[in-house]
C-alpha cells in the first residue's frame, strides 16, 4: 500500500467504469488484447501497461477496458496465458469486485488446434475442445500438446 500518490506513480490512469485485468504476466498484455477482441478499430478505451513494476511479481503487464465486463469464456481463456491475474470489476472508480483467475479443466470452442489433420480444423462441423494441463492445453480429438504458444490458438 502506498501511503501517498504523487505524480511519478501514475502510469496507467483509472478507470471510471468496466473492468482491470491486473498481475498479468509480463509480455502478455497484446494477447490478452487479442482474446477480448480488441484491435482499436471499435472505438473501445483500454490503457495497457507493459513491463511495469508489481509487488506481486517482478514485472507485469496491466490492462484497464472501459465499459467492459468479461465473459466466462474470456476468463477462461485468460486463465491460460495469464494465471496470475486479477479481475477487478470497477464502477464509479471503485473496485466493487476482484477475483482471481481460476484455470478450468477444459475449454471448448475457444481455441483452434494447431494439427491441419485434425478433425476439428478439417470444417467439419466439430467444436474444438481442450483439456487443461499443469503447462499447456491437450486437444481432446487428436491429442496434439500446445505448452508456450498457447496464445496462438485463440480463435479471433
Ligand atoms: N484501478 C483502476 N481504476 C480504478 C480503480 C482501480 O484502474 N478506478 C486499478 C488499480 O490501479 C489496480 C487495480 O485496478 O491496478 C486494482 O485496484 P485496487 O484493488 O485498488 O489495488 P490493489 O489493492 O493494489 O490490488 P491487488 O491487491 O489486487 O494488487
Ligand atoms: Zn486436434
Amino acid at each position: 500500500m502506498t501511503p501517498v500518490s504523487n505524480d511519478h506513480e501514475l502510469r496507467v490512469s483509472k478507470i471510471r467504469h468496466g473492468t482491470v485485468i491486473d498481475h498479468v504476466r509480463a509480455g502478455q498484455a497484446l494477447n490478452v488484447l487479442a482474446i477480448l477482441g480488441i484491435d482499436g478499430g471499435d472505438g473501445e478505451e483500454v490503457s495497457v501497461g507493459i513491463n511495469v513494476p508489481s509487488d506481486r511479481l517482478a514485472r507485469k503487464d496491466i490492462v484497464k477496458v472501459e465499459d467492459r465486463e468479461l465473459s466466462q469464456d474470456e476468463v477462461d481463456v485468460l486463465s491460460l496465458i495469464a494465471p496470475d491475474a486479477s479481475i477487478n470489476i470497477v464502477r464509479e472508480y471503485e473496485v466493487v469486485e476482484k477475483h482471481r483467475v481460476e484455470r478450468p479443466d477444459a475449454v471448448e470452442g475457444v481455441l483452434s488446434c494447431p494439427n491441419p489433420g485434425c478433425i476439428t480444423t478439417g470444417g467439419e462441423p466439430v467444436t474444438s475442445q481442450f483439456e487443461v494441463l499443469e503447462d499447456g492445453v491437450r486437444c481432446a480429438y487428436c491429442g496434439t500438446i500446445t505448452r508456450e504458444e498457447i496464445a496462438s490458438l485463440i480463435d479471433t
